[in-house]
């Protein structure tokens, strides 16, 4: 997206292009701005049903990292019509049409194009309040980090593609890839948090990155308290490795610093498909959050936290925080 020229300044584009967030934001009054994001992908799982309800909570999910609330939807298709049994198209629809359902928005609408791969996603609307965009770009020093979702999903999903992931493990990992991030985008707004984004397919490191680079922040992230999804170690030692998790951690090299091992590395570069949000708490409100999602039985951890300066920079600390 950086390649595209320099638009017109206009006063009502509240989040553009240029920050590397997760939405666009433009402001249509004093009580309302819209979110627009787009997302589509390849199949991630077998099962087409599956595949449409993760990519919509994928594609939803850029709504919720702003804070918003998602209004309305277009579904994204390619597919090879007239190759593949159009019953399976109509299951991915399906899998979509329930998740947008379940996050209270509608599909008004779509395009589909014949494609001799599958493709699905979809462009969600969103509402919000103007002042109460949640960006990735404000966390403030001494903020506590939180992530609401277990990563090693694109190690889970690589081993799915390669036939070594059991049937248990991939109903587990397809749970968590289709779980909304709605309830955690409502708590951190209810709570007030200072910054947040999605964690995707840049993974919890170039994420967390992004996020401290834009504030000018550096983070501590403790390997003890980030939550794993069990069945992704043993992946990860049969060596399956997403390509993207490796090109993440390539780029990351420079910003990352500390003492932890080559396997803790390749966790937290892993490239997610609708993974957690990721949100910079202040200091004042960390155990009101943490509360809240306890008492409404949602996942979450508390994994490190932001300090001023060395904007960027990732500092990997064994074990647990003090
Ligand atoms: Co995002
Ligand atoms: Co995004
Ligand atoms: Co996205």
């Amino acid at each position: 997206m950086c390649q595209l020229p320099n638009s017109i300044p206009d006063p009502n584009l509240l989040v553009g292009i240029e920050t590397s967030d997760d939405a666009g934001v433009y402001r249509l009054n004093d009580e309302q701005a819209i979110v627009q994001t787009v997302d589509f992908f390849t199949p991630v799982v077998d099962d087409p049903f599956s595949f449409g309800q993760i990519a919509a909570a994928n594609a939803l999910s850029d709504i919720y990292a702003m804070g918003a609330r998602p209004i309305t939807a277009l579904n994204l298709v390619s597919f090879p019509i007239g190759k593949l049994d159009k019953r399976i198209l109509a299951e991915i629809l399906r899998g979509g049409q329930a998740k947008i359902e379940e996050a209270g928005a509608v599909i008004i609408g779509g395009h589909s194009i014949d494609d001799p791969e599958p493709k699905y996603g979809l462009a969600v609307t969103g509402l919000v309040h103007p002042d109460k965009v949640l960006t990735n770009a404000s966390a403030q020093a001494k903020d506590y980090l939180v992530l609401t979702k277990p990563l090693g999903l694109g190690i889970i999903t690589t081993g799915i593609k390669r036939g070594i992931v059991a049937q248990e493990d991939e109903s587990e990992a397809i749970r968590i890839m289709s779980q909304l991030n709605k309830e955690a985008s409502i708590i951190a707004q209810e709570i007030g948090v200072n910054a947040c984004t999605d964690v995707t397919g840049f993974g919890l490191l170039g994420h967390l990155h992004e996020m401290m680079k834009a504030s000018g922040c550096h983070a501590e992230v403790f390997c003890g308290e980030v939550p794993v999804i069990q069945s992704a170690w043993a992946c990860l030692e049969k060596g399956s490795v997403p390509g993207g998790t490796l090109a993440n951690l390539d780029y990351l090299k420079q910003y990352l610093a500390g003492d932890y091992d080559s396997d803790w590395k390749i966790i937290l570069g892993d490239a997610q498909t609708s993974g957690g949000l990721l949100l910079s708490v202040p200091e004042n409100r960390i155990e009101l959050l943490v509360n809240s999602f306890k008492s409404r039985g949602l996942d979450m951890a508390v994994i490190g936290r932001a300090y001023l300066g060395q904007a960027g920079k990732i500092f990997i600390k064994n074990g647990k925080m003090i």
